[in-house]
């Protein structure tokens, strides 16, 4: 078994990223802006955040913070996001989720402008990478691709199980991994919460991509010999052997199901660390004005 090391391949990267940016700006170019926008005090959310900051000073971006408490009305999220939208200054920017409940989520992402959807959650990108054109991938399934590519894992009429459909990372990662292209070109099985015979299914994988957000979900007995695992699962458990009370923990029952496979993630430093640098080159596009 080989451990997928996602957060080193996530530091070389941001080293490539730093090294273009010094490049860009030495020859007089614009530094790329990332904004934020933080709403309320979610502790997941709080640390993605924190995350992609630490990560644009890494890269040799701004990047400007922008917090709202969680009784922020919905008008007044969508005039800030506008502003932003109006920001010649900025150059991409994310609006972090979940936002509480009185506030739609699709409407905020609606309301991005789509060349500044670095999340790439709005539905003009969503669609054009349904269809193969330059868009704005969403973070975590092009984290994922490139994990498999840094590997050169065959990803090519293999059989790829996707446990999962949500719009962040199921259903994106699927069109990916079915795509045109290396990776891509997989035989691509989406399971949800209502799939039948999801053990059977699992058992019969090449490669499992695990985003259901269940903690260990993915026992040794649904997984074949040699097949290869992405763990996108990040669920705070609360474990006693920690600092800060709890314990980062994926979709995959590591101890056993490792045993098993030719390639895994782990959790942490896996799938994560490769979302936030997703970010970051998604942000180096936007500021290089390379896809709109
Ligand atoms: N919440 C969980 N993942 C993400 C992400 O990739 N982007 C944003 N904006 N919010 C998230």
């Amino acid at each position: 078994m080989q451990l997928i090391d996602g957060k080193a391949i996530a530091a070389e990267i941001k080293k490539e990223i730093a090294k273009e940016i010094e490049e860009i700006v030495n020859a007089g170019g614009k530094t790329p802006h990332l904004a934020a926008i933080l709403v309320g005090h979610d502790g997941g959310s709080e640390t993605y955040v924190a995350h992609k900051v630490k990560a644009c000073g890494e890269c040799g971006f701004k990047s400007t913070l922008i917090r709202f408490e969680d009784d922020i009305t919905e008008e007044e999220l969508l005039n800030e996001v506008e502003r932003l939208n109006n920001d010649d200054d900025v150059d991409g920017f994310i609006v972090q989720l979940p936002l509480p409940k009185h506030i739609s989520e699709q409407r905020v992402i609606e309301a991005i402008d789509y060349k500044k959807d670095v999340d790439g959650f709005h539905p003009i990108n969503v669609g054009r990478m349904s269809i193969g054109l330059p868009c704005f991938v969403s973070a975590t399934p092009a984290g994922i691709i490139e994990l498999l590519k840094r590997y050169n894992i065959d990803t090519q009429g293999k059989s790829c199980v996707v446990l999962g459909r949500s719009n962040i990372v199921g259903k994106p990662v699927a069109t990916l991994m079915m795509q045109k292209g290396n990776p891509g070109n997989a035989t691509v099985t989406v399971c949800h919460s209502r799939s039948e015979n999801l053990k059977e299914i699992c058992k019969g994988a090449d490669i499992i991509i695990a985003a259901l957000g269940s903690p260990e979900f993915v026992t040794a007995d649904m997984v074949k010999d040699g097949a290869v695992i992405v763990d996108v699962g990040t669920t705070r458990v609360p474990s006693d052997k920690t600092k800060s009370g709890f314990k980062l923990t994926g979709d995959v029952k590591f101890d056993e199901v490792a045993d098993k496979c030719s390639y895994i993630t782990p959790v942490p430093g896996g799938v994560g660390p490769m979302t936030i640098v997703s970010l970051m080159k998604n942000t180096l596009l936007a500021g290089k004005k390379c896809i709109y």
